[in-house]
């Protein structure tokens, strides 16, 4: 019995002395590597650079992997026809699910589902109709130029580069494609089959 107690006292006694220190010494430092940092803290000073801060900024032109830089210019339209062409091959299946879901809450609302140019805001005279997808000039309009307009916007469609990324933009691309290919007399290819959309 008083040997529990005894033990509990000396708990006790040496847990508060082991507290009690000088606050003029440092104590004891295990591993002392990982409390004092060999490299600089990023927001502390640093000799080495120029400007004397650990913190710097990436250097110009540089592009976050996986990040697409456009490379032409909004006035480049015409370039966009031989210099932009569509890096990515889409399954049918892409194409009924991800790419119609992206031209349905995108598009659709102008181009209409079929592409045609009557979208609910021209059916409810919001919005002047837009060209059909499934008439000239659209028809044979180059990859490239579709995809720059999907960048800057034309006179009354506005960019998509902030909704959309570079595979989205391609991807609804394809899907606008797939309409044309849809209704074409011979069309042979994609046919619309949306079992497998969302
Ligand atoms: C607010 C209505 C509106 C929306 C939404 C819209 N467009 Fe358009 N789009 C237009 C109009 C208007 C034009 C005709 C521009 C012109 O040639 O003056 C056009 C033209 C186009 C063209 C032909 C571009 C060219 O270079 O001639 C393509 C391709 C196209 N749109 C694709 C899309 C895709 C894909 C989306 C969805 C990501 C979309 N549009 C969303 C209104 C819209």
């Amino acid at each position: 019995m008083l040997k529990k107690y005894l033990i509990i006292l000396l708990t006790v006694v040496i847990g508060f002395s082991s507290c009690i220190r000088s606050s003029q010494q440092p104590g004891r430092q295990y591993m002392a590597d990982m409390v004092n940092a060999i490299p600089y803290e990023a927001g502390s000073a640093n000799p080495i650079y120029r400007d004397g801060k650990t913190n710097q900024l990436a250097p110009a032109g540089s592009v976050a992997r996986g990040k697409y830089l456009y490379p032409l210019a909004d006035t480049e339209y015409i370039k966009a026809a031989s210099l932009i062409t569509n890096p990515f091959v889409f399954t049918k299946d892409e194409i009924e699910g991800e790419a119609k879901h992206l031209y349905t809450v995108n598009c659709a609302i102008c181009h209409g589902d079929k592409g045609d140019g009557q979208g609910h805001l021209v059916q409810i005279d919001k919005f002047p109709p837009p060209p059909s997808y499934l008439n000239e000039p659209l028809l044979s309009l180059s990859d490239g130029q579709r995809y720059h307009t999907l960048m800057y916007g034309k006179n009354m469609m506005g960019s998509y580069a902030s909704q959309l990324n570079h595979r989205e933009r391609w991807l609804v691309l394809s899907y606008v494609k797939s309409l044309q290919d849809a209704s074409k007399p011979s069309a042979t290819t994609v046919k619309t089959d949306s079992t497998k959309t969302k």
